[in-house]
């Protein structure tokens, strides 16, 4: 498609992507609808998206905790002031690592679309701070935190035998 620029190569020319001809616009619809602000922008989802485009993806200091014990959605905002776009597409094609970073969508991304999104976060700059480390199983975090611990499921067949 003639509006696929850059030295990209034939075969993700071929997979399903954003056509458009700024990458940075790109970038910025799917931020918007693939939910990364959802997590990585503080307080986005509890303010319906009402978070001034400033402060996007700047990471939340609110933990997520479950199974996995707790985890801060990154900044990602100094992230690619540190991430080469090289290193960002390794990534995001082939990390397998903890809730709720849903890793096993974003694996899926075309590389168009990885590319697109590192460039609209880096057009942002750099903002914020860093967001503190996970947080092992069994142990109390620090600050605040969701829970996402499973509550009042039905038992499964194994736990009703
Ligand atoms: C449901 C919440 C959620 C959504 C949606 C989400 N993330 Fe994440 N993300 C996280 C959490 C939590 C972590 C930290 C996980 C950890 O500590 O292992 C993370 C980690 C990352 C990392 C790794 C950072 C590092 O320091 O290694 C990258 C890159 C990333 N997210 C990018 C994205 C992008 C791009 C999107 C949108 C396409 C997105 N995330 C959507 C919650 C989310």
């Amino acid at each position: 498609m003639m509006s696929c620029k850059g030295d990209a190569k034939e075969e993700i020319i071929d997979a399903p992507h954003v056509q458009w001809d700024n990458p940075v616009e790109a970038g910025r619809y799917l931020v918007t609808i693939t939910g990364c602000n959802d997590c990585h922008t503080n307080g986005y989802l509890m303010m319906e998206g009402k978070v001034a485009e400033e402060d996007w993806l700047t990471g939340s200091p609110v933990g997520w905790q479950g199974p996995w014990g707790t985890t801060y959605p990154t900044n990602l905002r100094l992230l690619v002031e540190e991430w080469n776009e090289e290193i960002w597409v390794e990534t995001l094609r082939n990390r397998k690592a903890l809730p709720p970073m849903p890793w096993m969508n974003i694996n899926k991304m075309s590389e168009y679309d990885m590319r697109a999104i590192y460039a609209y976060i880096k057009s942002l700059g750099p903002n914020g701070e860093r967001m503190p480390l996970a947080v092992a199983p069994g142990q109390e975090p620090q600050t605040p935190y969701l829970s996402l611990f499973p509550q009042n499921m039905p038992l499964t067949s194994s736990e009703t035998e």
